[in-house]
């Protein structure tokens, strides 16, 4: 969509927090953005009575573009995830979630430079669970080919634009014949089409143990929906946690940035939380406006913005998730005194 109309979700838990000073560094760094603020999660439900209100909806409908903080989901019982209602809603089947270490963030690793690619709308996420009778039920993983092949061609389309060499699929075929079977086939079939781009699969339990041994051996990730949950916080963790690690959720009309992690209620209201994440899904934002609406000054805000929060971080200037001292909304300040 071709406005710098931008729907805004703060979200609940830390997501207030950490959108407020995020919205603050894009506008320090010059990013001309009229946001259009509405509400989704538990704050909804409080204060309109509903989780997704059709004034959310139809905002993003209309806007096509959101950046949106964590949104809880009570835990075995209550609504349905509304970040999970919000993508099948706009059918924003991709997500994305780059995964790369940072200067003066001191991890077991270096040189992690990973993209990690979900596939957000099937597999066990379908939400069709039953209760076959007390004490048995049962959850059904969803796959068909219209979804397999999409979130495919999406992620090897991607890898061409972002010149990355190869695409390994996680997957559990081996045991679920039928639907990881069947996300592995459509992946190989569209790979026909993309024979510069590598390609090979893992079965995902080894994978992982390969991910903590040498995760520089892997260079873009391809998962079903479950895996690419658990896989996406693993891979954070490899580069110093949920505080760094950005995200997307793409379709083919509409997108939401939202950072990986969760609405953190054991760290909200305290100015803990570390703003980076949110803030790095804001730098995403800024490029993919600065591509649709061909606009250099949204390119130019991302990158002074990226270079004063890598001159914070090898500073020392960071939250305490990182080892550092330093409270939400000052680690944003100390961003915008580097602009
Ligand atoms: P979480 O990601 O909220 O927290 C996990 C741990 O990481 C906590 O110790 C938390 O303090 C820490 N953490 C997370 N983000 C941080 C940040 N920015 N700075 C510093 N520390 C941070 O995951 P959890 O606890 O499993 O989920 C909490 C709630 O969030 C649940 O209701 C869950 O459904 C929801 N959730 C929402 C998501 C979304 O809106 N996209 C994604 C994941 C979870």
């Amino acid at each position: 969509m071709s406005s710098n109309k931008i729907v805004l979700i703060p979200g609940d838990g830390i997501g207030p927090e950490i959108t407020s000073v995020t919205l603050k560094v894009l506008e320090a760094a010059g990013a001309k953005i009229d946001w259009v603020e509405r509400m989704a999660g538990e704050s909804a439900l409080a204060a309109e009575g509903e989780v997704l209100p059709q004034s959310t909806l139809d905002a993003i409908h209309e806007h096509g573009v959101a950046l949106k903080g964590p949104c809880t989901t009570p835990v075995g019982k209550g609504f349905k995830s509304v970040n999970v209602q919000l993508r099948k809603a706009f059918e924003l089947y991709a997500a994305v979630r780059p995964v790369r270490n940072l200067p003066g963030v001191e991890t077991r690793y270096t040189g992690v430079d990973l993209i990690v690619i979900r596939e957000n709308t099937e597999s066990l996420y379908s939400g069709v669970e039953a209760e076959i009778t007390p004490g048995v039920v049962t959850s059904t993983k969803v796959a068909t080919e219209k979804g397999c092949t999409r979130i495919a061609e999406w992620a090897f389309n991607y890898a061409r634009q972002r010149g990355r060499k190869k695409i390994t699929a996680f997957h559990k075929a081996n045991i679920m014949k039928l639907t990881d079977g069947l996300f592995l086939r459509c992946a190989e079939e569209v790979h026909k089409n993309y024979s510069d781009i590598e390609y090979d699969t893992a079965i995902i339990d080894a994978a992982c143990m390969r991910m903590v041994q040498d995760p520089t051996q892997f260079d873009m990730l391809l998962l079903e929906n479950l895996y690419g949950d658990v896989v996406s916080d693993l891979a954070a963790g490899l580069v110093g946690g949920l505080g760094v690690t950005p995200g997307a959720n793409f379709g083919d009309e509409r997108v939401i940035f939202e950072a990986v992690h969760g609405s953190a209620p054991d760290i909200a209201g305290q100015n803990k939380a570390n703003p980076l994440a949110l803030l790095m899904s804001g730098v995403m934002m800024l490029k993919h406006l600065a591509a649709t609406m061909n606009d250099d000054s949204f390119a130019n805000a991302a990158e002074r913005i990226k270079a004063a929060y890598d001159a914070c971080l090898q500073a020392g200037e960071k939250t305490g998730d990182l080892g550092g001292s330093l409270g939400t909304k000052e680690f944003a300040d100390a961003i915008i005194a580097r602009l």
